[in-house]
């Protein structure tokens, strides 16, 4: 299974994965030959990425942290109560349906601690906030995991994680959804939601942490004093905050967005280590990067031997190392017998680097007949 772009999406291929809505319906199952008309269709409801099958990588399992299952029943929860505040002006969470979130993510993630994340979802644009959320939920409850949290510290932590941007419901549509550059004024606008999220947690002191409201309160502020909405600096921000905004932070990055693609894992990694010069809190991003995989199953490298292959297994303990199955020869001519190249066992061999889209399309489509069958 490989993620293909809706851009480099041809008639004849195969849907990998299922997709889904925001309120868990199925809109396309997997094993569907992809048509013309079906491409169309995915571009109209915002898709950016599917996943298609692919002889190469097929037998390669792509480790999820949460099952899909699991995924899909918390964002339909999360999308239930952001659409109850914005669409019915309600003011009250439901604060049972947000617990039982909680808590089947926990169980998820705690029983799969050990498995490297691999951000592998796919939204459309419509639904971006709930899926979000709920990534930002499961990479700070590893991240929690990480530096020793007990359980009721990740269950505060994850509460305010799944509900940090609710705030945003309130802000005007037009505003929220403006294609282009925002005046000041509109920016000051977003900024509310900050207080708006605080606010709504808050008014249920009796269900909710205010721990998990200050998470939503805090999330935008930065580690140098420069965020919102009062410059809090260093550990003057929630410990719980300077998770979620790292969480945040990488969630956006590694996603599709309308006015841009998706970052690489490998270069988000690198802007987030960037990002603790100022804004990110440097020892929490470190926490926070051992659980990601830096370069994830299926991405298609080329080694300093000029060798290419394709990433099959990772390594949690040292992420720039993992084992890679070559498919074509220094001279790009495809390989035909399977060597593994375990690269802890190689330390003069490095990744010099991942291949694009176009180059990955271009070397499966011309060699595949040749590979590993
Ligand atoms: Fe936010």
């Amino acid at each position: 299974m490989r993620k293909i772009s809706i851009e480099q999406l041809t008639p004849g291929m195969i849907l990998a994965r299922s997709l889904y809505s925001s309120d868990g319906k199925t809109l396309l199952g997997a094993g569907i030959t992809v048509s013309a008309p079906f491409i169309k269709r995915l571009q109209k409801i915002g898709i950016p990425a599917v996943f298609i099958k692919d002889q190469l990588i097929d037998d390669l399992p792509l480790p999820q942290v949460i099952s899909e299952e699991v995924r899909n029943a918390t964002i339909k929860t999360v999308r239930d109560i952001f659409q109850r505040v914005q669409l019915a002006g309600e003011n009250k969470i439901n604060a049972k349906e947000v617990k039982k979130a909680v808590s089947r993510l926990l169980d998820e993630v705690i029983s799969n601690r050990h498995i490297l994340i691999h951000m592998s979802d796919i939204r459309s644009h419509d639904d971006y906030t709930f899926g979000h959320s709920v990534n930002v939920a499961v990479l700070s409850i590893m991240t929690g995991l990480a530096m020793g949290y007990n359980e009721l510290q990740l269950r505060d932590l994850a509460c305010g994680a799944l509900l940090h941007d609710l705030g945003k419901m309130l802000v005007p549509l037009e505003i929220l959804n403006k294609p282009g550059a925002l005046t000041d004024d509109e920016f000051r606008e977003i900024q509310k939601h900050s207080n708006y999220g605080f606010e709504l947690i808050r008014n249920q002191r009796e269900e909710f942490s205010s721990l998990s409201a200050h998470v939503a309160f805090q999330h935008h502020e930065r580690f140098d004093g420069s965020g919102y909405p009062r410059g809090l600096k260093g550990e003057g921000i929630h410990e719980y905050a300077r998770i979620v905004a790292i969480a945040d932070m990488y969630d956006a990055l590694v996603a599709d967005r309308v006015y841009r693609k998706a970052f690489l894992p490998y270069q988000a990694h690198e802007m987030i280590l960037a990002a603790t010069t100022h804004h990110l809190d440097p020892t929490i991003a470190q926490s926070f990067l051992q659980n990601i995989a830096i370069y994830p199953i299926g991405s298609v490298v080329q080694l300093s031997s000029l060798e290419i292959g394709i990433v099959v297994d990772v390594n949690k303990l040292f992420q720039t190392r993992p084992v890679v199955r070559l498919i074509a020869s220094t001279e790009g001519q495809p390989l035909t017998d399977c060597v593994e190249i375990d690269l802890t066992r190689h330390p003069t061999l490095f990744i010099n680097k991942i291949l694009t889209e176009n180059e990955t399309n271009q070397l499966l489509y011309c060699t595949r007949e040749e590979q590993c069958n």
